[in-house]
């Protein structure tokens, strides 16, 4: 299935993130430290380009999208989407973060309603992602946005993931 990443959003402009936006990923990321006290450790510039590379299991590049949201030329929020996964008619969301200086405005919920609406046109049936255990940011925002918990969950060295769904 094609997907077309300027249809992600209605409002803003989305496009992939390249080694050459390190820096602003870095200053979005660095700001939400909540995030890191459940997810360690604290991010990286190269943390970062090991999630711009990072794949789920037998999966390749090609569905791979580690894109930013742009409100003009000010970035507001990352994520790390993989298309068809873990099957063909489901979308993973590997990692979303807002700036920290426009969080709480609904600007993370618009993001996620545009793109569930387009992902169901082009035929999707859920959207799939994780959180860590415990994390009540992370918890209240998927749930907030029709997310529910499948019932899975994984421990990493770190932290537990609740795996979490929403069906389009
Ligand atoms: C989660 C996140 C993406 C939400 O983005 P956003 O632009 O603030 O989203 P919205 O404004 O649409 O919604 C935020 C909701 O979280 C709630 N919230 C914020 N901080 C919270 C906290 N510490 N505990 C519980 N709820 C919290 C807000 O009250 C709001 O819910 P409400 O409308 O019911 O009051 C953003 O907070 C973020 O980037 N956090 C760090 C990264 C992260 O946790 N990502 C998700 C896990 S992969």
């Amino acid at each position: 299935m094609k997907i077309d990443i300027s249809n992600f959003s209605e409002r803003y402009i989305v496009r992939r993130m390249e080694k050459t936006d390190l820096a602003d990923i870095y200053a979005l990321c660095s700001q939400n430290s909540l995030y890191y006290q459940y997810c360690p450790p604290i991010v990286t510039e190269q943390s970062i380009i090991d999630d711009m590379r990072a794949l789920p299991p037998n999966k390749g590049a090609d569905d791979k999208y580690y894109l930013g949201y742009f409100d003009g030329e000010k970035l507001i929020a990352v994520m790390d989407f993989i298309m068809a996964y873990p099957d063909e008619k489901t979308a993973f969301i590997g990692f979303f973060m807002t700036e920290a200086t426009v969080q709480n405005t609904g600007i993370g919920s618009r993001i996620i309603e545009d793109l569930c609406s387009y992902l169901k046109k082009i035929g999707l049936s859920g959207v799939r992602l994780g959180w860590v255990k415990g994390n009540p940011q992370a918890k209240h925002f998927w749930h907030k946005n029709s997310f529910t918990e499948i019932g899975v969950t994984y421990d990493t060295e770190n932290y537990t993931v609740v795996v979490a769904q929403r069906i389009l």
